[in-house]
């Protein structure tokens, strides 16, 4: 099958266009036929990329990108609930091979129906970004109506999803964002936009119930100071999942696939109750370009790869 791969641990320079075996499903698992997945320029740094669970090296070729929407192409033994031909979205093992490919094989339990009003470029952006919006907001955070919630990176692929969930749960919603996004930020439900490039959140927020820390480093550190008493933080960058100090480590989240919290929010985006961003559009073999783009900034929502033309 066509894929993009790395053959050695490299950057995304080193992204190949080319042919692989394709995958089967085992047991449990569904084979996807790929029509678009989105890019994480973080990948390149986590620990599954080029390891195995037991820290040994994987091996190439290893594809990136775990989050797709396509078509159900074939199915393992003991897989209830899906067919063959049906449209779904979901993630597939972070260890395993990803979706920058025309096939990839994801457990059935992290796939759910496709959402019937995106497309499968819209639907491949939302997987990764709005579960780590669900369960840092309802799991992690526990954010109760009437809360206020201080999110950092309003404007990000998770970010967008963030203020929304945040804003229908009745919560204050108060964002940090560049200059250039607040309105876009406030047109998604914030009550307050903080442009981070100018002020200093923590000189004009104070004793807020939660935090949503997008961003990570010394946004994430200056962020305990506005916390009131008994207050909860969630911080889902990167960075701080190798973080040394406890209390991060504490708060750092890693998004888990979740096919029924997939069937909720497709059916929140159904119902025109949450909206998905694309924040750009490069054809598979342009995946290098994808993420030149990327590692830039200034998006809104994340970048889509289209598989199947
Ligand atoms: N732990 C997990 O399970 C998990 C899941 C998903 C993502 N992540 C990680 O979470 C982070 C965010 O992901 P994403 O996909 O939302 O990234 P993204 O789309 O690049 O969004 C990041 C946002 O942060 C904004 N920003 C940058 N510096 C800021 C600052 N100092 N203060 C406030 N906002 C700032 C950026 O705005 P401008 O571009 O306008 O400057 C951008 O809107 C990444 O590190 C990603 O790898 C982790």
């Amino acid at each position: 099958m066509k894929a993009i791969y790395l053959d050695k641990k490299n950057g995304h320079k080193s992204l190949i266009l080319g042919d692989i075996p394709q995958p089967y499903p085992q047991e449990g698992e569904a084979l996807i036929k790929v029509h678009a997945t989105a890019i994480m320029p973080t990948e390149f740094r986590w620990i599954p990329t080029f390891n195995t669970p037991t820290g040994k090296p994987r091996p190439f070729p290893i594809v990136l990108s775990h989050e797709f929407s396509g078509t159900i192409a074939a199915l393992g033994a003991g897989v209830t609930g899906f067919k063959v031909g049906e449209s779904v979205y979901g993630l597939n093992d972070w260890f395993t091979n990803g979706a920058q490919a025309e096939y990839c094989v994801a457990p059935a339990t992290a796939l759910s129906h496709k959402p019937e009003s995106l497309d499968h470029i819209q639907s491949a952006v939302t997987p990764i970004s709005a579960l780590t919006a669900w369960q840092g907001i309802f799991e992690k955070l526990k954010l109760q109506r009437g809360q206020s919630i201080l999110i950092h990176g309003g404007a990000g692929a998770v970010g967008t999803f963030v203020v929304q969930l945040a804003h229908q749960s009745g919560a204050h919603v108060i964002a940090t964002a560049s200059s250039a996004s607040m309105d876009f930020v406030r047109t998604l439900g914030a009550d307050e936009v903080i442009d981070y490039q100018n002020t200093q959140f923590e000189d004009v927020v104070q004793d807020v119930a939660t935090v949503f820390d997008g961003v990570g480093g010394d946004t994430l550190q200056r962020s305990w100071s506005v916390l009131k008493p008994g207050g909860k933080l969630v911080t889902i960058a990167t960075e701080s999942e190798g973080a040394t100090d406890q209390r991060t480590r504490d708060a750092f989240m890693l998004v888990r696939a979740d096919g029924s919290q997939l069937t909720e929010i497709a059916e929140l985006i159904d119902a025109g109750e949450l909206q998905v961003f694309v924040a750009g559009v490069f054809p598979l073999a342009g995946a290098r370009e994808a993420y030149d783009r990327a590692q830039k900034g200034k998006l809104r929502g994340k970048i889509a790869l289209r598989v199947m033309e």
